[in-house]
C-alpha cells in the first residue's frame, strides 16, 4: 500500500516508517521539519517537506493542531538560551493544575531543569481548545502479554533527549 505518515522524520513516526517499509509497504513521510530530522527517514520512504496542517485541511477537511514532543521542545530552549516554554493553561483538575501525559507539564518541566541544570524560562499560556486534562498511555496490555516493564524514568529520558540535542548541536 501507498501510505502517508505525518511526522515520519520524528522519533515515533521515523520508527513507524521503518516498520511499515520492513512490512512491504510504499511510505510517503510529510514532516515540516521543524523537530525532526531528514536523516531520520529511513531509507526506502520518500520525504515531502510540508507542513501536516495544510496537507490536513486538503485531505481531511482540518486539523485543529499536531501535537510535538513536549521534552524536546523544553530542551530547545535551554539550548538556545532564548526563548520561553509555554504552558498552555494551569487550572486543570490536575495534581499541579498543568495539563500532561502521566507526568504533567510541569514534572517535565522540572525533570528537564535537573537535566540541564538551567533554569529554563517558561510562562503560563491560555489553555488551548483541542488539550485534555490527561492523556495516558497505559502499558498494562504489553506487562500482562509479554512481561515487558519500563527500564528508565522521565529522569533518564530527559537526561537522554539532552544528550541527543546537544550531540546534534555540536555536530
Ligand atoms: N515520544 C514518545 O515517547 C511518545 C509517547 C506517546 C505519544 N507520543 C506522541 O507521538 C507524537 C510524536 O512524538 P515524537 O516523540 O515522535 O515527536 P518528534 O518531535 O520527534 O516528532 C514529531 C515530528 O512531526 C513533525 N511535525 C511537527 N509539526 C508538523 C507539521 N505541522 N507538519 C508536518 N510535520 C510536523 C516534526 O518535524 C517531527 O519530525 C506526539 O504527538 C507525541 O505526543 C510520543
Amino acid at each position: 500500500m501507498r501510505l502517508l505518515v505525518t511526522g515520519g522524520a520524528g522519533y515515533i513516526g521515523s520508527v513507524v516508517t521503518a516498520r511499515l517499509i520492513a512490512d512491504g509497504h510504499h511510505v510517503i513521510v510529510l514532516d515540516d521539519l521543524s523537530t525532526g530530522h531528514a536523516d531520520a527517514v529511513p531509507a526506502g520512504a520518500d520525504l515531502v517537506r510540508g507542513d501536516a496542517r495544510e496537507a490536513g485541511a486538503l485531505l481531511a477537511g482540518g486539523i485543529d493542531a499536531v501535537e510535538t514532543h513536549l521534552i524536546p521542545s523544553i530542551l530547545a530552549v535551554a539550548l538556545q538560551g532564548t526563548g520561553q516554554v509555554d504552558i498552555f493553561g494551569d487550572d486543570y483538575p490536575t495534581p499541579d493544575g498543568t495539563c500532561g501525559s502521566g507526568f504533567s507539564n510541569r514534572e517535565v518541566l522540572t525533570a528537564c531543569q535537573d537535566v540541564t541544570e538551567q533554569r529554563i524560562p517558561f510562562r503560563i499560556a491560555p489553555r488551548r481548545r483541542v488539550d485534555p486534562a490527561v492523556l495516558v498511555a497505559s502499558s498494562h496490555r504489553i506487562a500482562a502479554d509479554l512481561g515487558w516493564q519500563p527500564a528508565y524514568g522521565l529522569r533518564q529520558m530527559a537526561a537522554d533527549a539532552w544528550a541527543f540535542a546537544c550531540a546534534r548541536a555540536c555536530a
